[in-house]
């Protein structure tokens, strides 16, 4: 990537658009208005739309050489979570550092970093004359804080397109290019426990009277996975278990304990490793990401709090599992104890294999990389994904990040070749959506 456009890069990420609580407003704005910017100096138009209360969208237009085109969007997230703890990292969070062969800063690969070479690839093609196809681009400031903003969008445009290309997701490894066809939803949900007006003692009052932390303990048990890593059925509902061909693939992808070991993690079940893809690409699971609550003194907790998510598989439906959920905690609760449940879903989604456009975007790929790419699921989550799917518009979702990019994590990072990876398969891949059949 030319020294202009890295110093761009840079630019972008030192705009702290933390969505996730802790942001400003202002610099949500200014990296909204910053994404605009490239696009108009391109000669493209753009705009920023906001809804409601949301984080500014920011709408873009370049338009193909020739009419008849069709119509490809480009997403993006300028948005990121927060930097966490500040002293372990290495360099500050906003200001970007590169060390090595990588740039370091919060948002380096989650999704300034991965998608700026998509975005650069369209404006750069516009700008020479050369663009094949209609791109509207759309980037988003509340991907990771769960906003509805881009969903209203989509809603509203219906099928706005031919297809989507999101650049928000990783490589299969350093040496494979990937597209990812399916993603899990996601149920994320605040609990709040109240058993007493205030804290007890737990001499006087203990053994007659209900401890929040036993309550929230006790409604949450019931949805931990069992002896064999399974979900409860009700939670597993809709799941729909992957085709033999898929299965057969995964065989040829690295093997899932290496990735367990990697990470050094600890494994759930002894069949985690073998299992991981199935697990990770065609299971929901459940997780307590946060608990708090009571002292080390000897009281009674009146209250509790938590924050759980439930990952749905590909199948599942949002809104079902997402009553589900809430009933399975309901029902647990002890007479007089107060319960409050504020929960967010996001759809999962998977694309065939054999679409036209998930077929060019892998022949492009390899092409433009020279490496072999492969179609794989991912366990994380993209929500707008399925938005677009809802509207009838087949996503291609890839991206040049790599499971050690520590994305949500201290000293989040990006390799540098992969701007220009990323870049050189972005150009191939728009001019290969020219011969995409309009519907
Ligand atoms: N880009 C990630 C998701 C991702 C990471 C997909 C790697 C594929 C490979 C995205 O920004 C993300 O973090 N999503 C959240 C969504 C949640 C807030 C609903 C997630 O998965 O936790
Ligand atoms: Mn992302
Ligand atoms: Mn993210």
């Amino acid at each position: 990537m030319e020294p202009g456009r890295l110093e761009e890069l840079y630019d972008w990420l030192r705009i702290p658009s933390i969505s996730t609580g802790g942001g400003e407003a202002s610099d949500l704005l200014a990296a909204a208005e910053f994404a605009a910017a490239i696009i108009r100096r391109a000669g493209g138009e753009a705009e920023l739309v906001t809804i409601g209360a949301g984080n500014p969208l920011v709408i873009g237009e370049l338009h193909a050489i020739s009419e008849g085109a069709p119509t490809v969007i480009i997403y993006g997230h300028y948005d990121v979570q927060g930097p966490g703890p500040l002293d372990l990292w290495q360099s500050p969070p906003f200001e970007p550092e590169v060390r090595a062969d990588r740039l370091y800063a919060r948002g380096a690969a989650d999704d300034k970093g991965n998608f700026y070479p998509l975005l650069i690839a369209a404006c750069e093609l516009f700008e020479s004359g050369e663009l094949a196809v209609n791109v509207r681009v759309v980037i988003e400031g509340e991907e990771e804080a769960g906003g509805e903003s881009v969903a209203a969008w989509v809603k509203a445009e219906g099928r706005g397109a031919d297809c989507a290309i999101v650049f928000d997701s990783a490589m299969e490894d350093a040496q494979t290019p990937a597209i990812t066809i399916g993603l899990r939803g996601c149920i994320s949900t605040s609990i709040s426990v109240k058993a007493q007006p205030r804290d007890l003692h737990s001499g006087l009052y203990g053994g007659s009277v209900q401890n929040a932390l036993h309550v929230l303990q006790q409604i949450l048990t019931p949805l931990l996975p069992g002896d064999d890593g399974n979900l409860r059925a009700e939670l597993r509902a809709g799941a729909e278990p992957p085709s033999a061909a898929e299965l057969e693939s995964w065989q040829q992808l690295r093997p899932g304990q290496e990735m367990l070991d990697e990470v050094g993690a600890t494994s759930l079940t002894s069949d985690s490793g073998a299992d991981f893809r199935r697990r990770n690409g065609a299971e929901p699971s459940f997780e307590v990401n946060w608990i708090e609550g009571g002292a080390a003194r000897t009281v009674v907790p009146a209250q509790a709090r938590a924050f759980v998510t439930l990952r749905l598989a590909p199948g599942q439906d949002a809104a079902a599992m997402q009553a589900t959920l809430e009933r399975l905690l309901r029902e647990r609760v002890p007479d007089g104890v107060q319960l409050e449940i504020e929960s967010h879903a996001a759809t999962p989604s998977l694309f065939a294999a054999d679409l036209p456009a998930i077929q060019i975007a892998r022949e492009a790929i390899e092409r433009a990389s020279g490496m072999k790419t492969a179609l794989i699921r991912s366990g994380g989550s993209i929500p707008v994904v399925a938005d677009f799917a809802a509207a009838g518009i087949p996503v291609i979702v890839s991206g040049f990040g790599l499971a050690d990019d520590e994305i949500h994590a201290p000293n989040e990072s990006f390799v540098l070749d992969h701007l220009d990876l990323g870049e050189r398969c972005a150009r191939e891949l728009l001019q290969a959506l020219a011969a995409l059949p309009q519907t």
